[in-house]
Parts: structure tokens; sequence; C-alpha cells
């Protein structure tokens, strides 16, 4: 007993964070911007520096790749926003796009 507790306490450990991502059941209001999501969503682990809000890869530097990224999360990171869809992901991945250095 003494050997086996740690050992599946480490088991629990790597399944959950090799397991899934995240949710984050954030809503937006009808009509917020994409500036009025982001600081309300996003900027807590996203803080501008210099006035970019984010560093892309030339492969996530478009709309579509941003809101597929949003919407599902990657890894233990980045949460995935499920209610963020339509035309809320849409103007918030235009205001990450114009506000992002790529790299
Ligand atoms: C709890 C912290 C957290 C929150 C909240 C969060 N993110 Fe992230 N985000 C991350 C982390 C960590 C990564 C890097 C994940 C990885 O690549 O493994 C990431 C990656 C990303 C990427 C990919 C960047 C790249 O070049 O690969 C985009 C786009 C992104 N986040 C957008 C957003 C948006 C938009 C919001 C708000 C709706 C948001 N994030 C909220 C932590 C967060």
């Amino acid at each position: 007993m003494k050997t086996i507790l740690p050992v599946m306490l480490l088991g629990f450990v790597l399944f959950a964070l090799g397991g899934c991502t995240r949710n984050n059941d954030y809503m937006p209001l009808s009509g917020a911007t994409g500036e009025k999501i982001f600081k309300e969503a996003c900027v807590q682990c996203h803080t501008p520096v210099s006035g970019n809000v984010m560093i892309l890869r030339p492969e996530m530097a478009n709309a579509d790749a941003i809101m597929e990224r949003v919407k599902n999360g990657k890894g233990i990171g980045m949460p995935a926003f499920p209610n963020l869809t339509g035309d809320s992901a849409q103007s918030l991945a235009e205001y990450v796009l114009i506000n992002s250095v790529t790299r």
C-alpha cells in the first residue's frame, strides 16, 4: 500500500494533464466588440506586450485558425471557449489579428 498510492497519484496527475482541455463557459454579451471580449476573457493570460496581445506563428495568423483555437482550446494552458462562435468569434479573431505580430 505504501508504494501503490504515489503511483496511483502520479497516474492520475498524468491523466489530468494529458487528457482534455478545460472548458471556459464565458458567454459574450450580444453585440460585444472583439476588444471587449478579449479584455473580459483573454487578457488575464494574453497580456499585451508593447501593444501586441499575441505573437502568432504564421500558420495561426488567420481568422479561421484563431477561431478554431478559441473554440477548442489547446493542451493544459489554453481553455476551450465553446460559447465563442459566430459573429462574436469573428470579431474577436479580427481584434486578435489586428493587434498581434506574426513571427
Ligand atoms: C487560462 C489562460 C488562457 C486564457 C484565458 C486564454 N488563453 Fe489563449 N493560450 C493560452 C496558452 C497557455 C496558449 C499556448 C497553448 C499551446 O500552444 O500549447 C494559448 C494560445 C492561444 C492562441 C494560439 C497562439 C499561437 O500562435 O499558437 C490563440 C490564438 C489564443 N490563445 C487566443 C486566445 C483568445 C482569443 C482567448 C480569449 C477568448 C484566450 N486565448 C484565452 C492561455 C490562455
